[in-house]
């Protein structure tokens, strides 16, 4: 069963395994799992699968003049081994979860042309692509 949780300390050594993955290749230097924990802009998600650490996702919210309390996606992962599953759609749809508690007005990501599966998972949660490249979900 899958549980989506907020990050701790000890998850880092997991995660940054997950990170450094072929398909993905996120830059992890600047992962401060102290500073994240601590910052309450900042709702970092982690992927739990039967016990073991499968994947994780970000949630950071901040105001904009014109637009309000918005929020914005970064750092979606799921481990190769347990990609197909639904994990990446659940992730989400918990972070959609958070957005409606916040009341923010939209959320944004952006995501390279190449990550086709990503970009297929988030047109299938509503998001729209923009011109500017933007992916964005309209909560309001
Ligand atoms: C994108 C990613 C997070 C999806 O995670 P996942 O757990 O495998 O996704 P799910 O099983 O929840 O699938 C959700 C949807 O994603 C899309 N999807 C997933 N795998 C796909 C694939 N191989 N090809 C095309 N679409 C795919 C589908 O729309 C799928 O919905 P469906 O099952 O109803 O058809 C995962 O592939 C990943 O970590 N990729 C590498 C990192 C990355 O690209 N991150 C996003 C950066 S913007």
């Amino acid at each position: 069963m899958a549980i989506y949780r907020k990050l701790e300390k000890e998850d880092k050594e997991k995660l940054v395994g997950i990170f450094q993955q072929p398909s993905a290749m996120y830059d992890y230097r600047e992962f401060d799992e102290d500073a994240l924990i601590a910052d309450e802009n900042c709702n970092c998600i982690v992927i739990e699968n039967d016990g073991e650490i499968a994947g994780f996702a970000s949630f950071i919210t901040y105001r904009v003049p014109t637009k309000g309390l918005v929020g914005r996606i970064e750092d979606v992962i799921v481990d190769e081994k347990y990609r197909g599953q639904g994990l990446g759609r659940g992730v989400m749809e918990k972070i959609i979860e958070i957005a409606k508690e916040k009341k923010v007005s939209l959320i944004d990501l952006t995501s390279n042309p190449k990550r086709a599966a990503a970009r297929k998972l988030y047109e299938s949660l509503g998001f729209e692509i923009h011109d500017t490249g933007v992916f964005r979900l309209k909560i309001k």
